[in-house]
């Protein structure tokens, strides 16, 4: 059986949405739909990991699938839906609990650094939690996963566990006539000038929903003197800007804030310095407020317009599940025979 190409990303409605997500993630998701059948997924079910409040939850995951929307996202065309509507998400999770082993989780970085000190007391879930990620793309058959680099690791397990799944039942994938492999490995999308963006306040962290300082990040509903202030406040080195990218190698805030612009302006960082290599930060830092506020403002008002009509969203979301549906159901009826479960 030939496996079409399909893209799949998520994210997660944990609040707090930011550049980093935005940059990262969300304008790759808006270019690829020009070339691919693609779903965008508001993962609920990875949300809960960590406890979320209800009321917060069902506003995030609204927030979420506005800030798909603002950005160009093509509901119509495109399949924009919640993961906790399509339940072969939870299904596939649970058989890939089983195919993955407790080895490949203990290296996830991630789960150390989520879990901090108190590993006992995290969640399963939050253990779990690559093998979900792969349930969420292999359901559809993916191909192609537009991520950023954070998410290189769970990529790259989700291709383990789809190739030893196509391993320990290819006799049973053959006899049912679905040829040598039934699930293809996805190739993650780690693509252009914004894939780390790193925190305000410190150049070697990376942007983050969780940060306890808003001052670290640019959040998609800030307003343009919350930008202003935040672009103003973000650490810098004394030197004025360099004029070669090679001169950033040991300058990571001045890295970090000319690969936003570059990524912002959709030009090449080199080009970046070619206009303010030799600059003071003050210039450059003018600049760069104008140029975030003229590309985000316009996201989070468009965004506040979107989650005014809850109901509209919610619906938006009910059309993307049925969707995905109609693609996983087939899918996981094939995925339990391969297992051996009667249906
Ligand atoms: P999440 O919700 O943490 O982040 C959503 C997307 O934003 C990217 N991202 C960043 N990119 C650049 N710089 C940053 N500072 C930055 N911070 C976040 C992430 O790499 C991600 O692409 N496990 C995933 C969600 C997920 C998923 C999936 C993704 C669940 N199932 C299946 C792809 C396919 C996550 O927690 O992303």
């Amino acid at each position: 059986m030939s496996i079409e190409q399909r893209v799949f990303s998520g994210v997660q409605p944990t609040g707090n949405l930011h550049l980093g997500n935005y940059l990262g993630a969300i304008t790759r998701f808006v270019a690829l739909q020009e070339d691919y059948d693609c779903m965008y997924c508001v993962v609920d079910l990875h949300a809960i990991t960590v406890w979320q409040d209800p009321e917060e939850l069902r506003h995030n995951t609204r927030e979420v699938t506005a800030a798909f929307l603002a950005a160009g996202i093509d509901a119509d065309k495109q399949i924009v839906f919640n993961q906790s509507q399509v339940s072969g998400h939870a299904e596939l999770a649970w058989i890939f609990n089983c195919v993955a082993r407790i080895g490949w989780l203990n290296r996830m970085t991630q789960f150390k650094e989520k879990a901090g000190k108190n590993r006992e007391n995290a969640s399963v879930g939050l253990y779990a939690y690559p093998n979900l990620m792969a349930a969420d793309i292999l359901l559809y058959r993916a191909t192609h996963v537009p991520v950023g680099e954070d998410q290189k690791q769970h990529l790259e397990l989700a291709r383990d566990i789809a190739q030893k799944f196509n391993n320990d039942f290819a006799t049973s994938i053959k006899a049912k006539g679905h040829g040598e492999a039934f699930f293809p490995l996805p190739e993650p999308l780690i693509t252009g000038p914004a894939t780390r963006v790193m925190s305000l306040r410190d150049g070697t962290q990376k942007m983050s929903k969780s940060d306890p300082s808003d001052l670290s990040r640019i959040n998609l509903a800030d307003d343009a003197d919350t930008i202003a202030k935040k672009i103003k406040k973000a650490k810098t080195d004394p030197a004025p800007l360099p004029e070669s990218e090679a001169e950033l190698e040991d300058r990571p805030e001045a890295r970090n804030l000319v690969g936003i612009y570059a990524a912002l302006a959709e030009v090449s960082p080199r080009e970046v310095l070619g206009e303010f290599g030799g600059a003071q930060f003050s210039a450059f830092k003018k600049a760069l407020t104008e140029l975030t506020v003229a590309k985000i403002v316009p996201i989070g008002d468009e965004m506040r317009r979107l989650l005014a009509d809850p109901d509209a969203i919610d619906q938006v979301l009910a059309a993307g599940s049925e969707k995905a549906r109609a693609i996983a159901e087939p899918n996981m009826a094939i995925i339990k025979d391969i297992v051996g479960f009667i249906t």
